[in-house]
């Protein structure tokens, strides 16, 4: 058999189109498990950001004044293929005209319905083995700081999880140490002994760490940027070097042209800053001069815990204690009380949990929730709020409501009308030596004793005051909790909740 050339030709043709096929297929099957990768990895997992070297995040700025586009240009400057990523909460406005680049992505991150999950989610973006968090108004010059800063963080691999560089003309940076006590809803700082590796920074920075560290923190994009990355961080124990030696200049201007556009500033930090520590469960931070900003509970809000069922208040089970700003409140409310009984003649005593607290730390028990005072039922007369209850309740003039408790024949003080925190006034009475009284509660302390333990009252330091309390306390709070309470701390309904060992 012959071929003429039009059937050899046709052979090639079609030859070439197998071929064609052939790796047309290949291709897209390298190009499909990546887009079902990418389904997956938008609804639960950071990319694998195997990528070698740094993407640039600009997190932080204000819409109405910002140096984000010159930024932007400036690491482009210096290397045409550095991939940026600038993550708004929502789109800006005015918008803002970032150089064109297929490296460059404004990622929005309110999510917006019409839009993939990934679309708002800036892990997917960064592709890269490292990210730079980047603070508005920073340029790169051709000094290389990025490199440098690479292999200084692979020098300190096992040192340090993070590096930063300081920023030229701004406040130099501090290093600090962090101790946050989520249970104890307490954020520490104070002046690091090292002056090189710290827990966190004062001050402004460009931070390098590996992609994967950064977006598998709780909340690696709340603001403010560097106050939220170091609660996470130290959190985890990661430690941050402060590199001296590398500093980036800033911009031309100094960001904020006018007071007015600073003053904005400043207070979207403020609001920001607030918003952090409420979401994170933060309401006392101890700053490094150890001045104390709260972020609870006070007069005019709600107390922040609510209705305690089953003895075992909600914060139980998240595993923390008291909000110190309740603790703070209880002790203000228990230290007022006992000067108006004190004042007016009315015998009290630390009773239950309050007493077995004194004993223990000469405070609230951490996870407390109230206070009890035991009174004598003949001395009510003898205070003008308690005599004049019956009818009602009583704001005094400090704000605080005294109220005869509607669960029984007892009294109650609260911290305010808002804020519910109270203390409770059990009043007995002594029947042939006995301390006894007419109403009872389920609870296993809340039984009769004999009137000895108050014969004298003995005075005991409570909550950063002189109390009065019950003479032979160890055997007031044995009868009442049984043997050994004051050496082995239980959770009021261990049922419910226990105070596991070491916790
Ligand atoms: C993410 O963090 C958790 C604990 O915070 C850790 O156990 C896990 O190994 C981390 N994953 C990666 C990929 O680093």
């Amino acid at each position: 058999m012959r071929c003429t050339f039009c059937q050899w030709a046709l052979s090639l043709a079609i030859v070439a189109n197998l071929v064609i096929l052939y790796y047309g297929t290949k291709l897209q099957q390298r190009v499909l498990p990546r887009h079902r990768e990418l389904g997956r990895l938008s609804s639960q997992r950071p990319s694998n950001n195997s990528v070698p070297g740094v993407t640039i995040l600009i997190r932080e700025f204000e819409d109405f004044e910002n140096y984000v586009p010159e930024v932007v240009q400036s690491f482009l400057k210096n290397n045409p293929t550095q991939p940026v990523v600038v993550a708004a909460d929502i789109l800006p406005y005015p918008p803002m005209q970032l150089p064109s680049s297929p490296h460059v992505h404004l990622v929005v991150l309110k999510p917006s319905p019409e839009q993939p999950a990934y679309a708002s989610r800036p892990e997917y973006y960064v592709q890269t083995e490292y990210v730079a968090l980047v603070p508005d108004g920073v340029r790169v010059d051709a000094t290389k700081q990025l490199e440098k800063m690479l292999e200084e963080y692979k020098a300190s691999r096992g040192q340090a999880h993070m590096v930063a560089a300081p920023i030229e003309s701004l406040i130099p940076l501090h290093c600090l140490d962090l101790m946050v006590s989520l249970k104890e809803w307490t954020a520490t700082y104070s002046m690091a002994t090292s002056s090189n590796l710290c827990s966190a920074l004062r001050g402004e920075a460009v931070i390098l760490l590996q992609t994967r560290d950064f977006f598998n923190l709780s909340s690696p994009l709340a603001k403010p940027l560097s106050s939220s990355l170091f609660i996470q961080s130290s959190l985890r124990g990661w430690k941050v070097r402060i590199l001296e030696d590398i500093s980036f200049p800033s911009t031309q201007q100094p960001l904020f042209t006018s007071s007015h556009n600073q003053w904005k500033a400043d207070n979207h930090a403020k609001a920001s800053r607030a918003q952090l520590f409420r979401d994170f469960g933060i309401r006392r931070v101890v700053m490094e001069d150890e001045k104390q900003q709260w972020y609870g509970c006070s007069k005019e809000t709600l107390r922040c815990f609510g209705t305690v069922h089953d003895d075992t208040p909600d914060y139980l089970y998240q595993d923390r204690w008291t909000p110190p700003c309740c603790l703070k409140a209880l002790r203000e409310t228990t230290s007022y009380v006992i000067s108006i009984l004190e004042s007016s003649g009315v015998r009290y005593w630390l009773e239950g949990g309050t007493l077995l607290g004194a004993a223990r730390h000469q405070d609230i028990i951490p996870w407390d929730y109230d206070v009890d005072l035991g009174i004598y039922l003949e001395d009510i007369p003898n205070c003008e709020f308690l005599r004049n209850i019956e009818s009602g309740s009583i704001v005094d003039e400090k704000g605080y409501v005294w109220e005869k408790a509607i669960e029984g024949d007892f009294f109650r003080v609260q911290y305010s009308e808002t804020n519910h925190l109270h203390v409770d006034l059990w009043p007995f009475y002594p029947r042939n030596g006995i301390m006894t009284k007419n109403t009872w509660t389920d609870h296993k302390q809340d039984v009769e004793f004999p009137e000895h333990f108050l014969k004298p009252l003995v005075p005991m330091s409570f909550a950063g005051f002189t109390a009065l309390a019950p003479n032979d306390y160890r055997s007031f709070v044995e009868l009442k909790f049984g043997e050994g309470v004051i050496e082995n701390p239980e959770y009021p309904n261990p049922a419910f909740r226990k105070l596991r060992s070491g916790s």
